[in-house]
């Protein structure tokens, strides 16, 4: 069933354990993320970001039907979050459109100006039940650059966190956006130190990057959300690809969808279980 991301980030944040958030892009992944999350009895977060809607045509709406549908008919706890969003006007539109949770992004902007804009749609969020999670210290490679060096000051999210009333915070230890390899390495005694400091669940982005050992270590230091977005695009992408090299011939998409769906099923379910702190298989 839909459930809201408020609850299963704090049943997360409660226990010491990790919720995953995947990327969703296309309906596939909807169906692959959520076929995952049965697999393995787990709740998760679709997430859509502002590139993603960007991409369909600005459709939000089309998007998210798929990923609601995917969600309702689940028999696990599903939810719908808008991830990176630098358009107050998407917060607003995704919130109507039943998104329970958004990922406002002013992370690019000095302190300041972030904390301004930032708590301005969470005072809005608020008054609509909407749960927001915000940025602070740049988590890099959104555009390409990686920047794994950033990183999040303690007292500095603790005043942020303060100052805006937002509900969750993405902080830079270590991570950067869309690596395909996964050779990041994390500042697990920073991540302590924030979760000693921020009231607030801490979110990590940019996980695609990280080992499952140093996954394991980030939950248990305090990260309760973690992103993953580029790790299906790559068992996506191999799969497709290596379908068509054996089958020249095919047309029907469906030919080459499924093993892509299904690679992004047993990666999903991989990375599931991993974040929730299960022993390895
Ligand atoms: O917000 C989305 C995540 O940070 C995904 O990052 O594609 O590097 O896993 P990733
Ligand atoms: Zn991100």
């Amino acid at each position: 069933p839909t459930a809201t991301t408020a609850e299963l980030v704090s049943a997360a944040h409660a226990s010491g354990g990790g919720v995953a958030a995947f990327n969703v892009i296309t309906l596939e992944h909807a169906e692959a993320i959520t076929a995952a999350a049965e697999q393995t009895g787990l709740p998760v977060i679709l997430q859509i970001s502002e590139n993603a809607v960007k991409f369909h045509g600005g459709l939000l709406d089309g998007v998210l039907a798929g990923a609601a549908a995917a969600a309702a008919a689940a028999s696990v706890p599903v939810s719908l979050h808008l991830d990176h969003v630098e358009d107050e006007a998407l917060v607003r539109t995704g919130v109507a459109a039943g998104v329970s949770s958004v990922m406002f992004d002013a992370s690019v902007l000095p302190y300041e100006q972030n904390v301004g804009a930032t708590a301005r749609v969470t005072e809005w969020a608020h008054t609509h039940g909407v749960w927001v999670e915000a940025e602070l210290g740049e988590v890099g490679g959104k555009d390409g650059a990686h920047a794994p060096g950033v990183r999040t000051d303690p007292a500095e999210a603790a005043a942020f966190t303060a100052a805006t009333g937002v509900d969750s915070l993405a902080v830079a230890v270590g991570s950067s956006h869309a690596m395909t390899e996964r050779t990041a390495r994390l500042d697990h005694e920073l991540i302590g130190r924030l979760r000693e400091s921020v009231g607030v669940p801490l979110v990590l982005h940019g996980s695609s990057g990280v080992s499952d050992g140093e996954l394991r270590q980030a939950v248990a230091a305090g990260m309760a959300k973690i992103n993953i977005g580029t790790a299906l695009n790559i068992a996506f992408t191999t799969a497709v690809r290596d379908y068509l090299a054996s089958d020249p011939t095919a047309v029907d998409p469906r030919r080459y969808l499924r093993p892509g769906l299904d690679a992004m099923t047993a990666t999903a379910a991989h990375l599931l279980r991993v974040v929730a702190g299960e022993p390895e298989q």
